[in-house]
């Protein structure tokens, strides 16, 4: 079952608490919280009290993508203020396998995300120790920017590695995904999608359930 998880970045955050209940009601899987630092990323976006409110409106699954430095201090913060998933960038963790295993321990899933120009090889000795990839098909820290059509590779590339170790990982893509090309991108083998803009704008219902007629075809 392929998974949808809309991006509240691209949310109207004057009606955060109803744009959230809309989502989850059209068929949201996931609700995808984008956390920025303005240092790993340009940009600054939520922290942990607006994880904790959006927790209270939803039963959904929490995924929470860190683009923070270090975040290795505040998975405890994230996990308790109601993270089921939280995600942390390869590229910020000084060591990536102490952060993943502190995230288990907290009995929530494990993410690994990698930036557009980083080597799937630098999954190499953590991809058995991770619930979800995520890959980043723009460049961190933005809503609304074009996919990079080289992710398409990656993600293939990616199924194939997961499938050759025998191992049970979800491949998430974040970044420019819209109707358009979103079908390109399950066919290339990711199963779980984020969308933000895409579904923030415009007329929400419609925006869903496209999305996922989408991803009710490709299965
Ligand atoms: C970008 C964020 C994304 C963003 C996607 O740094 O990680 O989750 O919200 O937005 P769209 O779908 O507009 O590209
Ligand atoms: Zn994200």
């Amino acid at each position: 079952m392929n998974i949808l998880a809309p991006s509240i970045l691209a949310a109207d955050i004057t009606r955060l608490g109803e744009e959230v209940k809309k989502v989850d009601t059209l068929g949201a899987d996931y609700i995808h919280i984008d956390v920025m630092d303005g240092i790993f990323v340009p940009s600054i976006s939520f922290g942990i009290p607006v994880v904790k409110g959006v927790r209270k409106v939803t039963d959904k699954i929490l995924d929470v993508h860190l683009m923070i430095e270090e975040p290795i201090r505040y998975i405890e913060d994230f996990v308790k203020a109601g993270a089921d998933i939280v995600t942390v960038h390869a590229e910020s963790c000084r060591h990536l396998n102490r952060t993943i295993s502190r995230i288990r321990e907290l009995g929530v899933r494990a993410g690994v995300s990698l930036n557009p120009s980083t080597s799937l090889t630098s999954l190499d000795y953590i991809l058995s120790e991770a619930d979800m990839v995520l890959l980043m098909s723009v460049n961190p820290g933005f809503g609304g920017q074009k996919f990079i059509p080289s992710s398409i590779d990656k993600i293939k590339e990616l199924r194939r590695m997961i499938e050759t170790r025998g191992l049970n990982v979800d491949i998430e893509v974040d970044g420019g995904i819209n109707t358009a090309n979103i079908r390109e991108v399950l066919e290339a083998g990711a199963n779980v999608i984020v969308a933000g803009t895409s579904i923030f704008s415009g007329d929400i219902e419609s925006n869903m359930n496209q999305f996922r007629r989408e991803l009710d075809r490709v299965s």
